[in-house]
């Protein structure tokens, strides 16, 4: 089988994350890495045995490049990813995808011209336990859906400098509550504030209200000396508990509690393989550059609540 020539824009923590899954997936070959720090960019190109470039667009002209994820910070995500689906690439986005929603938009109808596939970095997504939250939502099988709360909170990983929690963090959140409650919310109202954080906010507090009174709430912070990263959905009937860190599950009912187990994976592994899989078999991505700019769109609208104070109804 032929593999899918990948490349790798921005290779610090996370992008060196993407090329070693490229280089064990049997779909995929990694050909080259890029990264505007010449030291990085050697020795991550050395590590891994492909060619190193720190320009992406002398390394867009590679004929062999038919993917490319885009890893950089967050605020040069958007002109990388444009860049490579102007060079007719497939690409991978991570989150938060751009900085505003016109640049989100300007990717989404550049992959749609270049009829190449486009996906957002929503990894959360590719857990098991997720799916069958969505599945068991979908179905009824805990009642009438009543609300969700998620919790994700950590210490400050200093390197991230260009956004702040709600854009780099939350907005993880923001996508699994479209996903789990299968429609977008009406309104958007918010709190976040400044601790450590030199230039943004680093602590929020997000409410999302959708139709029929179904609410959803995410904590996010960087403020927390420990790392959790939960879901909790109250159905009518039961309730189910989602630990991202260990993938473990939960249905807690009145009369049963029951844990169903799924074999721990590597969400990027399962992330990668599934883009690649929809650019050979010619499908559409599980979450597609819509969802990206949907996320994204209340990400902003989430900060422009808490400067405002008062609710956001978002389109
Ligand atoms: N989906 C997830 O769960 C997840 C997890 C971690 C990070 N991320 C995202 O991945 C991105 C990178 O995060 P990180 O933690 O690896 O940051 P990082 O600072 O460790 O690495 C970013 C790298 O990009 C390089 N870079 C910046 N602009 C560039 C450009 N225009 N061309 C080439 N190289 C460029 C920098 O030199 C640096 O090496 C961020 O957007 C972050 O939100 C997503």
């Amino acid at each position: 089988m032929k593999k899918l020539g990948v490349a790798v824009v921005g290779t610090g923590f996370w992008g060196r994350n993407h090329a070693r899954v490229y280089k064990e997936l049997e779909s995929t070959e990694l050909v080259a890495i890029c990264d505007r720090d010449a030291d990085k960019a050697k020795a991550v190109a050395g590590q891994f045995g492909v060619k190193a470039y720190t320009d992406s667009s002398q390394m867009l002209k590679n004929e062999a490049i038919e993917v490319v994820s885009v890893c950089t910070w967050s605020t040069s995500l958007a002109i990388e990813a444009l860049k490579a689906l102007r060079a007719g690439k497939h690409v991978l986005v991570e989150k938060p995808m751009a900085t505003t929603t016109k640049q989100a938009e300007k990717l989404v109808l550049t992959a749609e011209e270049n009829r190449v596939q486009f996906t957002v970095g929503f990894l959360m997504r590719f857990i098991p336990g997720l799916r069958h939250i969505r599945e068991a939502v979908e179905k009824q099988k805990i009642g009438e859906l009543v609300c969700a709360t998620a919790k994700r909170v950590s210490q400050w990983p200093e390197r991230i400098g260009d956004v702040g929690v709600v854009k780099d963090t939350a907005i993880h959140d923001i996508d699994v509550m479209r996903f789990v409650f299968g429609e977008d919310p009406i309104a958007v109202y918010a709190k976040a504030g400044c601790m450590r954080h030199r230039k943004f906010e680093d602590y929020a507090l997000i409410m999302l209200t959708f139709e029929d009174g179904m609410s959803a709430f995410i904590e996010s912070n960087w403020l927390t000396p420990y790392k959790t990263r939960m879901l909790t959905v109250t159905g009518s009937d039961a309730i189910m508990r989602l630990d991202y860190i260990t993938q473990e599950l939960w249905i807690e009912a009145a009369n049963e509690n029951i844990q169903p187990k799924y074999p721990w994976q590597e969400p990027l592994k399962a992330e990668l393989q599934q883009f690649a899989d929809c650019i050979i078999k010619k499908q559409k991505p599980l979450v597609t550059g819509e969802d990206g700019l949907k996320a994204l769109s209340i990400a902003i609208a989430a900060l422009k609540s808490s400067a405002k104070n008062r609710a956001i109804k978002l389109q």
